[in-house]
């Protein structure tokens, strides 16, 4: 289960605003239900929970089965919402120090010549068998045009092809549109296996589809429960929105009041990724037309020691967005130390969580008394149910809170700017 504290926000919103607030969210909410908001043909991502597809879940997750078992070594490459839902659900669930897995490496997300040499260059070390590592390759792009994930797949697909003569076809899965896009002519020509990201979804909408839950499932998470436990949300917030209404509200009132930057943080280093996943699905949904609050991120206690003074006493037009988990499965007991010497034995007997937990709830207390208003969300535990809850949360928030401030969740008419003049600078035609 997942719970929203709007407490720290509200103290901060006069009642009338909040009450204002609250019915453009009710009215922002009827739109995405009755699909009659701006960008209303990209609501896939609710139809796929509706309606869901079994046979989807059931080839993904035999052919991850099968990667699992022949795989050192798993390649995502895509870029934006074609790579960070499935980042995000893959590190908040897993390990940070190996797995019983293939090792899971994102590419095709940035530029770096370094780093892709560099991972070619790692990909040619033996494994730990002594062996030549096994390869698989899953690229990720809707478009199939993507600079960033094209160029490196090029290059990959080269280095696969030298090193793996007789079976590469089967070593590159795509995922991509039904149909139309650069990939879909090479899945023609090589026979690669091929997901389909459904037309009506967005990328950053789509961690639920193939998208994700491919890389998910190669990963060892049980796709299943994340993705019944998003259409159990899905079911519970068609009933009744009233925790998304609040957090819209809240949001939104804020930003009326001039907020315009909201910090999502979290105790939990494991969650750094899916704050990645946060930051792109409001910031690419919200940012438009002059609107929005940027999205910032931040990993706490970590970042306490270096945004922390500013969050404390700079600008006020910040609120926060805490991410919690109230019970780990794993923890460290601080034990007594005799002599004392560092002074810590007053710890003796609590985890680190504990102290992690008190951590948070003093710094929760701290930024408000800084005038931070801020959202508390927390998820009971680290696990598949919860992520895949939160995950409906959030996107069924994000399109209804971009309605209250009256702008198109679904487009990113902005992310073309920068193409365009780079593509000039390129020379391309
Ligand atoms: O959310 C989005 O739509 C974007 O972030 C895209 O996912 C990203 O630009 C990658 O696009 P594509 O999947 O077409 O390569």
């Amino acid at each position: 289960m997942i719970e929203i504290n709007t407490d720290r926000a509200k103290q901060f919103i006069a009642e009338d605003d909040f009450n204002q607030a609250y019915k453009q969210a009710e009215k922002a909410f009827k739109l995405v239900q009755q699909g009659r908001g701006e960008g209303s043909e990209w609501l896939g991502w609710r139809e796929l929970l509706a309606d869901p597809n079994d046979a989807v879940l059931e080839q993904i997750d035999s052919l991850a089965t099968a990667i699992r078992e022949k795989a050192d070594v798993f390649i995502v490459c895509g870029i934006g919402g074609s790579y960070l839902g499935a980042r995000a659900v893959i590190e908040a669930l897993s390990s940070f120090f190996g797995s019983d897995g293939p090792e899971i490496i994102f590419a095709g997300h940035q530029m770096s010549g370094k780093y892709l040499k560099d991972l070619v260059d790692y990909l040619e070390e033996p494994n730990n068998d002594d062996e030549p590592k096994s390869v698989f390759l899953n690229v990720i792009s809707k478009s199939g045009t993507t600079l960033e994930t094209a160029l490196s797949f090029r290059v990959l697909r080269k280095w696969m092809t030298k090193k793996y003569p007789g079976d590469v076809d089967d070593r590159i899965i795509c995922t991509t549109s039904e149909e139309g896009g650069a990939l879909n002519e090479l899945i023609d020509e090589h026979g690669y296996k091929k997901f389909i990201i459904p037309y009506d979804i967005g990328g950053r909408f789509s961690v639920l589809t193939p998208v994700g839950l491919f890389p998910i499932a190669v990963g060892g998470i049980d796709i299943r429960t994340l993705f019944y436990e998003a259409v159990s949300k899905y079911e519970e917030l068609e009933e009744d929105p009233g925790q998304v209404l609040e957090y819209a509200t809240a949001k939104f009132a804020l930003f009326n009041k001039g907020k315009t930057l909201d910090v999502i943080t979290t105790f939990e280093p494991q969650l750094q990724a899916l704050g990645g996943w946060l930051q792109q699905l409001l910031g690419e949904s919200e940012g438009k037309q002059g609107k929005g609050m940027f999205p910032a991120t931040a990993t706490y206690s970590t970042d306490l020691h270096s945004i922390g003074q500013f969050i404390q006493q700079g600008s006020r037009n910040m609120m926060e967005t805490f991410i919690t988990v109230k019970s780990a499965d794993k923890s460290v007991t601080i034990e007594k130390l005799p002599g004392d010497h560092d002074g810590l034995n007053y710890l003796s007997g609590l985890t680190f969580h504990e102290i992690n937990t008190q951590a948070f709830k003093g710094t929760l207390q701290a930024h408000t008394n800084g005038d931070v208003p801020s959202i508390v969300v927390s998820l009971d535990k680290l696990n598949a149910q919860h992520v895949g809850e939160f995950i409906y949360f959030y996107e069924l928030l994000t399109a209804v809170y971009c309605y209250c401030l009256g702008v198109n969740p679904f487009d990113q008419p902005g992310v073309e700017d920068y193409k365009r003049e780079m593509y000039q600078l390129l020379g391309k035609n």
